[in-house]
């Protein structure tokens, strides 16, 4: 057990919550504040706790100056003072007089938001390669390290690890509830355990599909991943999404797991990505797309969700963006919200999908990380949080 916000008197003491506010955003406006809005608790008790809190997120990756642009955390400082109701003083700078001068003037309760971490990269990657003098300055700043950015925590950049190992700390309540959901479900969930995978590319679920292989009763295939195994399967796919160099990959796993691995059976296909109409086949022409599974597969994919005690998903089945190819996932999200067991949905898209279609509150979890949870899904540690002290 990792220690937490609440093993620590935070009275009057600086303490540093490492956030993670790489949300969605278009034009400078924040698209999803979900992760935002999952900060909030943390954030709260230590504000209750009369802590001075000192907030670090990243937002996008920045590799050179242009990249800064529309980037700044600002927009994210409104948004965070509009849900707590509570003025923010958002800092500009990652370091320097200015930084240290609102630190320094901070009263108990204060919030400062300092600038987007990854503006360090800029200069010879400080922040993302866990630049030592970088997590000195930052630590430096508080007394107690909180990290509550679980959708980083598979990252070792300065603005985690770097500050964790120079300070006192722990997780908080957001990284407390992912644990709780994610750990459980993946090294002992209860059985029939039913995973589905979706996406586009065979490469990024490898190390999933490797590790859950052994645990997982059902593997169900979607998404434009679907067709590199359908076609390692000699099926005509068409134009659609094929991962011509793990097309071996599929084959050997599908021949060893062949009553694990549940193929779809129709798919919903365009001539066109920009017709935004679809017919449904299973039998694939040499020009078609496929863009989201069809209903013979909603049935067969259903057949195991039903029986299922705990599930967990990551990645959509289809182009969800698109309302024409969302019926899929859609149809799944439903089948998951009448399914009394234990339903966990990883961040990213799949999250996106659920919280878009209203289906937020059907899940027993839906993860805030992405790339974090897929790494717990390939059974990998998280530098993030094993950095943290037990108790
Ligand atoms: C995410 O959105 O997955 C996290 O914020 C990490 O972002 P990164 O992949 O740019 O490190």
């Amino acid at each position: 057990m990792k220690k937490t916000i609440r093993d620590y008197d935070l009275k009057g003491k600086k303490v540093i919550i490492r956030v993670d506010f790489n949300v969605p955003m278009k034009d400078s406006v924040i698209t999803d504040d979900n992760r935002i809005k999952e900060s909030l608790e943390t954030i709260r008790y230590a504000v209750d706790h009369e802590a001075k809190v000192i907030l670090l997120s990243h937002l996008g990756r920045i590799k050179k100056e242009e990249d800064k642009k529309g980037k700044t955390l600002r927009p994210i400082a409104i948004r965070l003072s509009e849900l707590l109701e509570k003025p923010i003083l958002f800092v500009y700078e990652t370091r320097g007089k200015r930084v240290e001068e609102a630190v320094n003037n901070m009263k108990n309760g204060d919030i400062v938001l300092l600038e987007n971490t990854r503006f360090e990269d800029i200069d010879g990657k400080k922040e993302s390669s866990s630049d030592a003098e970088l997590g000195k300055y930052w630590a430096d700043l508080g007394d107690i390290y909180i990290n509550d950015a679980f959708g980083t925590s598979h990252r070792e950049h300065a603005s985690n690890v770097g500050i964790a190992s120079r300070l006192p700390n722990g997780i908080g309540f957001l990284i407390e509830k992912e644990l709780e959901y994610l750990e459980p479900a993946i090294n002992n969930p209860e059985q029939p355990f039913t995973v589905i995978l979706g996406g586009a590319k065979v490469n990024d679920k490898i190390g999933v599909i490797e590790n859950l292989v052994h645990k997982a009763d059902f593997i169900l295939i979607g998404g434009g991943m679907a067709y590199t195994f359908l076609k390692s399967q000699g099926k005509e796919i068409g134009s659609s999404l094929c991962d011509q160099e793990n097309l071996q990959f599929c084959n050997e796993i599908l021949s060893t797991y062949c009553d694990k691995i549940i193929l779809p059976l129709d798919s919903l296909c365009t001539k066109s990505l920009e017709s935004k109409e679809g017919t449904i086949k299973t039998e694939l022409d040499s020009d078609d797309i496929g863009v989201d599974i069809g209903p013979k597969t909603v049935e067969l994919f259903k057949k195991y969700l039903e029986i299922s005690k705990t599930i967990v998903w990551n990645g959509p089945v289809g182009i969800f963006e698109e309302p024409a190819f969302s019926k899929g996932t859609k149809n799944l999200l439903e089948i998951l919200k009448q399914n009394s067991g234990v339903t966990i949905l990883g961040g990213g898209d799949t999250a996106s999908a659920a919280i878009h279609f209203g289906y937020k509150e059907s899940m027993t979890h839906i993860s805030t990380g992405g790339g974090a949870s897929l790494e717990m899904l390939e059974g990998k540690d998280l530098p993030g949080i094993s950095i943290i002290t037990e108790q």
